[in-house]
């Protein structure tokens, strides 16, 4: 009752409360300000209330005392309200620990969205046993949370990285369609759509798009969204997912594998020396080891060999034969045992794209590779492309696909054509690697696979 009549009113004779971030809490030690944010978590005790509040940008500890403490509003306030809260910073005596060393001792406060208690409230409603179902369903809630939102933030931080990586090498970025009436990586993973009376599909990959663009920009890249009607539920199967991809003119293939292990190896030291990706990383992976240069670089026909000297079979569990597709499970084991990124390389004409090119040694084979990462396995594919008209029509008349929808594609053969690569990189199988998660759904905003399109 006692807590009923207390009143919270702010003291006009206070110093005016600048506004800030919690990022730039430290360059305002002593200082009073006003912080904009959500109850992170809370902890009420007689006359003293602990609040970390949570802004995006960082967590604050802020302490409230005396009426403001013992005000009902004070009692009554619950996880994930929104509030301004105005007070003095001043770093923590030693011994005591708070986010960032600092603390905000509160002198008023303003609730501007007071979170539901019971029930209904947020700690009820996301709970780390929670089916992962329904913390699907609650994703808008989940990413509130500590470690999706860290993995978020290192998300952001690897797609800054690799942009800055691109622009370093020269790559231009372009921005290709998503709605599309070509497939780039079998039609059994397209998703069709009505266009207009049309049949057309959702992008499986840019890669077509990049590589007309090399006579007109030189080397290119894109950040797109990528789908796959992929059938099967696995830790790294996503039916959308943001892939980045690069191409690149008048290159080898020994050009394009260098240049792979280079863009991993300078992405993972930008994210790295990120202040705030670069701790996140540190947190959520602790043992990560960033990779080092030059990759170990194995063909296929080794790989073969490797998994049958290791008692690894194929699908059918029976030792590999060539010509058998290394399995997610297979290539796993592999890559895990040699505990170090592998560039995969030189697969079998027929378990790849139509696209790609035989090796002039030997025509069973082709100039494409796999970067493998141990804990995920294939984080990227790529190869050099068939640049002869005819050899390509070839192609296209191997995988039973009709080459009309495809003139814009083939005419790069006709007007000047030349050698060139390129290769699509998984973000979310980058960070599944970066971050220690189990699955690439953990490395989504909000994932999309078989069943799930909500929210
Ligand atoms: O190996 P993929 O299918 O290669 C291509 O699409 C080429 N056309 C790319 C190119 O050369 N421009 O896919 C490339 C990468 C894979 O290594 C993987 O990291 C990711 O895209 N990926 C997926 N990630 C999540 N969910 C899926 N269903 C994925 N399919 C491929």
């Amino acid at each position: 009752l006692a807590a009923m009549k207390i009143t919270i009113s702010e003291d006009k004779s206070l110093p005016a409360a600048k506004k800030i971030k919690i990022r730039d809490i430290a360059q305002h030690i002593g200082q009073r300000v006003e912080i904009q944010g959500w109850i992170h978590r809370l902890r009420l005790q007689k006359g003293r209330a602990f609040i970390i509040l949570r802004d995006g940008t960082g967590f604050l500890q802020c302490v409230l005392t005396g009426d403001l403490a013992n005000a009902y509003q004070t009692l009554t306030l619950t996880v994930e309200t929104s509030l301004y809260v105005f007070g003095t910073i001043s770093k923590l005596p030693e011994g005591k620990s708070a986010p960032g060393g600092v603390e905000l001792a509160a002198d008023y406060y303003t609730i501007v969205g007071l979170a539901p208690s019971g029930k209904e409230s947020f700690t009820n409603k996301i709970q780390e046993d929670l089916d992962p179902n329904l913390l699907l369903d609650r994703r808008h809630l989940a990413l509130r949370g500590e470690t999706l939102s860290a993995v978020m933030k290192v998300r952001a931080s690897v797609l800054g990285a690799v942009r800055r990586v691109y622009q370093e090498e020269g790559l231009t970025e372009v921005t290709p369609p998503c709605m599309v009436q070509t497939q780039v990586e079998g039609g059994s993973t397209l998703f069709k759509m009505d266009y207009y009376g049309q049949e057309a599909y959702l992008t499986q990959s840019s890669q077509l798009y990049l590589e007309t663009c090399l006579p007109a920009l030189g080397d290119v890249y894109c950040i797109q969204e990528s789908f796959r009607a992929e059938k099967s539920h696995t830790r790294r199967h996503l039916s959308e997912y943001t892939h980045i991809e690069a191409e690149m003119a008048f290159i080898s293939f020994e050009d394009l594998l260098d240049h792979i292990e280079k863009v991993i190896v300078k992405t993972v030291a930008y994210v790295l020396e990120d202040p705030v990706a670069g701790a996140l990383v540190k947190q959520l992976n602790p043992g990560f080891v960033p990779p080092k240069m030059p990759f170990k670089r194995l063909q296929y026909i080794e790989a073969l060999d490797w998994l049958n000297e290791n008692g690894v079979p194929n699908e059918e569990g029976n030792p590999f034969k060539f010509g058998d597709d290394i399995a997610e499970a297979a290539e796993r084991k592999m890559t895990d045992t040699i505990g170090v990124p592998i560039l995969l390389t030189r697969f079998p004409v027929e378990i790849k794209s139509f696209y790609m090119p035989k090796c002039s040694d030997d025509p069973r084979v082709t100039e494409s590779v796999d970067l493998l990462m141990p804990t995920v396995g294939e984080i990227t594919g790529g190869s050099m492309r068939i640049y002869d008209k005819d050899e390509l029509l070839a192609g296209f008349k191997r995988e039973g696909i009709d080459p009309a929808s495809y003139y814009w594609f083939t005419d790069q053969r006709v007007y000047g054509t030349c050698p060139h690569g390129g290769y699509g990189l998984g973000t979310e199988r980058i960070l599944a690697w970066l971050c220690n998660r189990f699955t690439v759904r953990d490395c989504s905003l909000y994932p999309r696979f078989t069943g799930r399109c909500t929210p």
